[in-house]
């Protein structure tokens, strides 16, 4: 087992590390660099029905889920087409309205859990296409799949799920545009552009990794903690929805993630200074907007620590601890963002000496209601 986890003292943490590989595997033969273009089978096999879709409607559970909130911006930023994401287990018992022309998508790792493959079935009968975003080859779910996009990042062991969260967030960051140059709703430079930069990802990943003994300090912020909140806008909103799921899963302190605005309808209620506030503050559009959330946490003696990019001053400021991470496009954001809070829910698990692959109660692949 040793050998498996290549040096590593868990599967979670050489599965964080694997993340500039992964991203590279995911992308290999689909991002063309030199020509600017992004090739995908299933939009060659199925281009009528795709850019014909009159909605998406994604299926998933836990952090697939997460990545599903990211891919309905990225769907709609790029192909302007509507998404809608639901819980499989909510969806699959709602009598849902699926209308001709839907597609509906699965995300899930193991291709194997319950509420996803039951959600699929049910898409299937009423004649959507179904679309799988799997890891797992061959599994369930990927059989169940009229066609769809395999996120090729190698097995995954630890219960909470790292390397399959941003390979789901890559695949569908490939999808949304390849899917807005076949409808022309991308500008071409746009388009040039992002794929440049979806090259340097990797890159970028291995930087914010690089940081990694300063995220274990700042990490101790949180060991003592019961409670965390986690605050993120925009593309980096269900960023914030997966660091506070990595918090609880594996270190079992209570973490809710918030999208930031809706801070003063609630949870702004709970801070004080024991109330520590990971905020994902990062240089894009809503920046100025959320600085303004992160002073409100200030003015109430919350503890602020901060996710921002690399030179930024204005919450380095006022936050008790930040972490950079290299500048990047704002829809490519999470697949940095995210680094630092999984590592920090790592080290806090390690930290209070619990089992960090295999947390109490949960289970890799949930293949039961
Ligand atoms: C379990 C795992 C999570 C995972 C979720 C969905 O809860 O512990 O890490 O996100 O199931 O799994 P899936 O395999 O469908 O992505």
């Amino acid at each position: 087992e040793s050998l498996e986890k290549g040096g590593f003292d868990h599967f979670m943490l050489k599965e964080i590390y694997d993340q500039p590989r992964c991203i590279s595997d995911c992308m290999r033969g689909r991002l063309l660099l030199k020509e600017k273009r992004i090739v995908l089978s299933t939009i060659n096999l199925h281009r009528n029905e795709l850019v014909n879709a009159g909605r998406f409607v994604i299926v998933a559970c836990g952090t697939s889920w997460h990545a599903g909130l990211i891919g309905k911006q990225l769907i709609e930023q790029w192909a302007k087409i509507p998404v809608e994401v639901e819980y499989a287990s909510e969806f699959r018992y709602r009598n849902p309205v699926i209308l001709p022309g839907d597609v509906v998508i699965a995300i899930s790792q193991s291709g194997e859990t319950a509420d996803t493959l039951a959600a699929f079935e049910l898409a299937k009968k009423s004649g959507a296409l179904c679309f799988g975003i799997v890891n797992a080859v061959g599994s369930s779910i990927a059989r169940a799949s009229d066609t769809g996009i395999y996120i090729h990042v190698g097995p995954e062991i630890g219960v909470a799920s790292t390397k399959a969260f941003t390979g789901q967030v890559t695949v569908l960051t490939l999808f949304a545009l390849a899917l807005g140059h076949e409808l022309g709703t991308i500008p071409q430079q746009e388009y040039e552009d992002t794929i440049e930069e979806l090259g340097r990802i990797p890159g970028k990943i291995k930087t914010v990794l690089e940081k990694d003994s300063k995220i274990k300090d700042i990490a101790r912020t949180l060991t003592y903690a019961e409670n965390a909140l986690y605050m993120g806008r925009g593309y980096n909103y269900p960023v914030a929805l997966e660091g506070a799921l990595k918090l609880k899963e594996i270190s079992y302190i209570h973490a809710e993630g918030y999208p930031a605005a809706e801070m003063k309808h609630g949870p702004i209620a709970l801070i004080d200074e024991d109330m520590p506030v990971v905020f994902v503050a990062t240089h894009h559009q809503l920046y100025k907007k959320i600085l303004s959330n992160i002073e409100e946490v200030k003015a109430r003696n919350g503890r602020i620590i901060a996710i921002v990019t690399e030179g930024d001053e204005a919450v380095s400021d006022i936050a008790e601890a930040t972490i950079e991470v290299p500048p990047t496009l704002a829809p490519l954001a999470p697949l940095l963002s995210v680094i630092p809070l999984q590592l920090t829910a790592y080290h806090v698990a390690v930290e209070k000496g619990l089992n960090v692959d295999q947390p109490r109660n949960l289970a890799k692949s949930v293949t039961v209601e």
